[in-house]
C-alpha cells in the first residue's frame, strides 16, 4: 500500500508517490509533472473529457464544448451549489472537480502500478476569509470529493507547511523561515523552524509557529488587469445615451473572473447586452462585449490577459492581442497600470505576512529567510509587499510550482512509514 500527495491548485495541479523512500511526482501532462487545472467537455465527441493543455487547446481551437478553470475557487463559496450545462445535461460543479481529481488519481496509479487509496491532500490556510464555518465547509466539500473519487484515507495538510517540508530538505543550518506560497487563488504563509536536525521528525507541531492566509492570488490579478486595461475597450466605464447613466458593470466583472466566465453565457444576458448596445453612447465598444458573450470568448480574453500579466513580471509593457475579437485590435498593458490595479491586494498580502509573524509573537527582525513559492510570487509587487514584512530576511526560492506537491508527497511517505 502506498500513499500519494495531491496538490489540487487553482491554476495547476500535481500528484506524487513515494518510491524507494524518494518522493516522485507522476507524469500527468505528456511527461510533465504539472497539469493546468483545466477540464474541457467536448460537445463534438460524445462523452469526451480533456484535461490540462489538451483542454485549453480544444477550447482555443474552437471545438464546441465547455472549458472549466479555477474550479478550486468555488469551494466554500455560494458557487458550490451551481451547475454547468454539459452536453445538454446540468452537472454540479463539485462533480467537475471530482472528475479532475479522479483523473489525477488515475495518473498516479498508472505511474505507481497499483491502486492508491490514501492521500495527503493540500489545502490553503484559508479557503474563505473571515468565516470559519464556510472555511470548514470548504474542506468538508473537498474531502467528500476525494472520497467519491476513491480515496479512503484522506489527510489534509496546509499547503505552506508542505512547501516548508520541501524547503527543509535543502537547508544546512537551523533557521526561522517565513514560507510564502502565492498561487492562483490563495496566498498562504507559515512561519516555521526548519533545520537538518528537524528533518524526518513525525510531529512538527512545535516547529510551526504560525500560519496565515488570504483568498487572493494570480486569478484575482488577472481580473484586476482585465477590468483596468481591457474591459474599457468593451465599454466598461462608458455611458448610456439616456440620462448619462453608466453601463452596468456586473457583466464585466462576471466575464473578468475565471470561475464565473461560463455563467455569462445565457440567452438572457445576450438579449440584455443587445439592448444595451442600442442604448450605448459608444455602441462599437459595447458591441465587442456582446460578441464575447455570443461567441463564448470569455476564456480567450482571460488567457490573453493572463499572458500579458506574466509578461509584465519581466517588462515595462506588454500587448494584449484581441484580434480574435476584432481584426487588428490590441491594447497595451503597462507595469504601472498593473501595479495600480493590484495595489489593494498588495496591502492585503503585506498584512497577511505581517500578521503571520505577529501571531508567533515575533518581530520582523526575527525572520532569517523568506521562502517564496507559487507562480504569483514572480510578480515584482508581490515580492516587495512580502519582503517589507521582514526587511532584514534573506529572500530565497525559485518561485517554483512544485514545492507544495513535493512536500505533500514527502509527508505522505512519512505518514505511511515509508
Ligand atoms: N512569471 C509570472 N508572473 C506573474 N504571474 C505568474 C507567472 N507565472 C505564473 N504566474 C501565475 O501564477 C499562478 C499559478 O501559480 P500556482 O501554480 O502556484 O497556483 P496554484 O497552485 O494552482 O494555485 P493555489 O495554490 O492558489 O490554489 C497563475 O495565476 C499564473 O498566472
Ligand atoms: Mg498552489
Amino acid at each position: 500500500m502506498i500513499a500519494c500527495g495531491l496538490d489540487f491548485g487553482t491554476s495547476n495541479s500535481a500528484i506524487g508517490v513515494v518510491r524507494d523512500t524518494t518522493a516522485t511526482l507522476a507524469p500527468v501532462e505528456a511527461g510533465d509533472t504539472l497539469l493546468p487545472s483545466a477540464v474541457f467537455f467536448d460537445d463534438e465527441v460524445k462523452g469526451q473529457v480533456l484535461f490540462g493543455n489538451a483542454a485549453v487547446a480544444a477550447y482555443v481551437g474552437q471545438t464546441e464544448g465547455r472549458l472549466m478553470r479555477a474550479l478550486k475557487s468555488i469551494l466554500g463559496s455560494s458557487l458550490i451549489e451551481e451547475e454547468t450545462k454539459i452536453g445538454g445535461r446540468k452537472v454540479p460543479l463539485t462533480h467537475v472537480i471530482e472528475i479532475f481529481v479522479r483523473h489525477l488519481k488515475h495518473k498516479a496509479e498508472e505511474f505507481a502500478g497499483q491502486e492508491i487509496t490514501s492521500v495527503v491532500h493540500g489545502r490553503p490556510v484559508r479557503f474563505v476569509d473571515d468565516d470559519d464555518t464556510a472555511d470548514a465547509r470548504a474542506q468538508d466539500q473537498l474531502e467528500a470529493i476525494a472520497r467519491r473519487a476513491g480515496f479512503r484515507d484522506v489527510r489534509f495538510v496546509y499547503e505552506p507547511i508542505a512547501a516548508a517540508h520541501h524547503y527543509e530538505q535543502t537547508v544546512e543550518h537551523e533557521e526561522l523561515v517565513l514560507i510564502a506560497d502565492i498561487g492562483g487563488g490563495t496566498s498562504d504563509f507559515s512561519l516555521i523552524r526548519v533545520g537538518p536536525q528537524h528533518r524526518g521528525r513525525a510531529d512538527r507541531s512545535k516547529d510551526v509557529l504560525a500560519t496565515a492566509g488570504v483568498h487572493l492570488g494570480g486569478t484575482d490579478f488577472d481580473t484586476a488587469l482585465n477590468l483596468a486595461a481591457v474591459m474599457p475597450l468593451l465599454g466598461l466605464g462608458t455611458e448610456l445615451v439616456e440620462k448619462n447613466l453608466p453601463m452596468p458593470s456586473a457583466p464585466y466583472h462576471e466575464l473578468a473572473a475565471w470561475p464565473t466566465i461560463n455563467f455569462a453565457y445565457t440567452y438572457k444576458n445576450e438579449r440584455m447586452l443587445a439592448e444595451l448596445v442600442s442604448l450605448a453612447c459608444e455602441p462599437e465598444k459595447v458591441g465587442r462585449l456582446l460578441t464575447v458573450v455570443q461567441q463564448r470568448l470569455g476564456h480567450r480574453l482571460a488567457f490573453a490577459v493572463e499572458d500579458a500579466k506574466i509578461a509584465l513580471s519581466d517588462s515595462e509593457r506588454s500587448t494584449v492581442p484581441l484580434s480574435f475579437l476584432q481584426p487588428g485590435l490590441t491594447v497595451t498593458a503597462t507595469h504601472a497600470a498593473f501595479d495600480r490595479a493590484i495595489r489593494t491586494g498588495m496591502g492585503k498580502l503585506h498584512s497577511a505576512a505581517k500578521d503571520c509573524i505577529a501571531a508567533a509573537g515575533l518581530g520582523p527582525t526575527a525572520i532569517d529567510t523568506i521562502f517564496l513559492t507559487g507562480g504569483s510570487s514572480r510578480v515584482p509587487a508581490v515580492r516587495t509587499a512580502i519582503a517589507r514584512a521582514a526587511p532584514s530576511a534573506r529572500v530565497a526560492g525559485g518561485s517554483d510550482l512544485l514545492s507544495v506537491a513535493l512536500g505533500l508527497t514527502q509527508m505522505a511517505g512519512s505518514v505511511d512509514g515509508a
